[in-house]
């Protein structure tokens, strides 16, 4: 029976990687990983996340399953950290947070959620999303179309288009949104926008679901999370796919937590009880590791706050990436505008190349990114960025 299976092209993600690790050059970049690194270029172990880990290592009894609940003290403290401690919709009992294995399993769940709910029921996703929203949502047996968001030529978003578009969505409808730091164009609407977004979603009937990748990435872990709040108060049903791989930098451990908004805290309630039975059959038990430390952080005022500190300071430093770039690509007199680097936030931005120019950087300069020139301003640091400045003004 396997025989009949053909060989999947790997993802060119992984194909990028492989390329930059066999590079001689001492001067090769990799712009194509998806996860954030320091100015040394590595991926660090957060201080609170250490501190936690010998924390439960000092105090956990067993290796036991968790129950399909997971965390209990992760699920609350993941929902005060998306909605906000006091939210109206979470004091009414209307909302539930399960733990997931990353923001991936949240939204295959969610995924899944909605196919039991409504079979027929279709996803609209940005243009572009993740790579990954593509292949999930089918894989649920749902269908996703796209509206339109990113406008290549201004790198900005098409607000008007946009909303054009979503007022014919209506009931039956599944609309997703990334909170913040889109991925991979990095651009997001305004506090006013997002508010003209969630009256429309109310106003239609459709139901937002919200990935939430990326909180406290690019302005702060609360303002991050308004699009959520906002739809949680003005819609009456809500999904949100939250992730800890980035904010908490436990990407291996796969944190995430699924969310769901109901009219009711009855209905809720048996909602969970079919996430439940989806996560069972499935993967049967939640993973512990990641998640303990998650709830240890988020428990203890101390290592919050260091916490806090450490994703403050992951924030500033792409930030002044972003600056960086765009000051001192003008200043090199590179004549197109890349000034829009700076008024886009989180990881990734679309740099505007060509396929052939995103080839030279690589053949010639051992720059490495994927076709659609996407690249993750993270990998920049000092020591790299005049060179990168150098190579892109050789191929442009
Ligand atoms: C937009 C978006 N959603 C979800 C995820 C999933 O993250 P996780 O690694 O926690 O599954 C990512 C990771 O890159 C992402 O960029």
């Amino acid at each position: 029976m396997l025989d009949r299976l053909n060989a999947v092209a790997p993802d060119p993600i992984l194909g990028i990687i492989a390329a930059h690790a066999a590079d001689p050059s001492p001067q090769k970049i990799d712009l194509g990983i998806g996860v954030y690194r320091d100015e040394t270029g590595n991926t660090p172990i957060l201080a609170s996340v250490r501190k936690a880990e010998r924390i439960l290592l000092d105090t956990q009894t067993s290796k036991s399953y968790l129950g399909p609940r997971g965390v209990p003290g992760f699920n609350s403290a993941m929902q005060d950290l998306i909605f906000g401690g006091s939210s109206e919709p979470s004091q009414q009992g209307r909302v539930r947070t399960v733990q997931t294995p990353g923001g991936t399993g949240a939204l295959r769940i969610g995924a899944d959620l909605v196919k039991a709910a409504m079979p027929g029921a279709k996803i609209w996703a940005s243009d572009p999303t993740w790579a990954n929203h593509y292949a999930i949502f089918p894989a649920a047996g749902l269908t996703l179309e796209r509206y339109p968001y990113f406008d290549s030529e201004l790198s900005s978003l098409r607000f008007e288009e946009m909303m054009t578009a979503l007022s014919e969505r209506g009931p039956g409808d599944v609309v997703l949104f990334h909170a913040c730091c889109h991925n991979p164009c990095g651009v997001s609407p305004d506090s006013g926008q997002w508010d003209a977004v969630a009256d429309l979603a109310a106003d239609r009937g459709f139901l937002p679901m919200v990935d939430l990748a990326y909180q406290g990435f690019e302005r702060s872990i609360d303002e991050d999370a308004l699009a959520v709040r906002l739809f949680a108060e003005k819609c009456p049903e809500v999904i949100v796919a939250s992730s800890c791989s980035k904010n908490f930098a436990v990407y291996r451990e796969r944190v995430g937590a699924l969310s769901v908004v109901c009219a009711e805290g009855k209905k809720a309630a048996d909602v969970e009880t079919v996430i439940h039975s989806l996560t069972r059959k499935n993967y049967s038990m939640p993973p512990a590791h990641g998640t303990a430390l998650v709830d240890i952080i988020l428990h203890s005022a101390e290592l919050t706050e260091l916490w806090l500190r450490e994703v403050n300071g992951m924030r500033d430093r792409i930030n002044g990436l972003r600056q960086a770039l765009a000051e001192r690509i003008a200043a090199a007199g590179i004549e197109r505008d890349f000034s829009f680097l700076q008024r886009q936030s989180g990881m990734f931005s679309f740099l505007g190349l060509s396929v052939e120019q995103v080839r030279r950087l690589r053949e010639e300069f051992s720059i490495y990114t994927v076709d659609s020139a996407r690249v993750n301003i993270a990998s920049f640091n000092d020591r790299n960025i005049d060179y990168f400045i150098e190579s892109l003004q050789a191929v442009l």
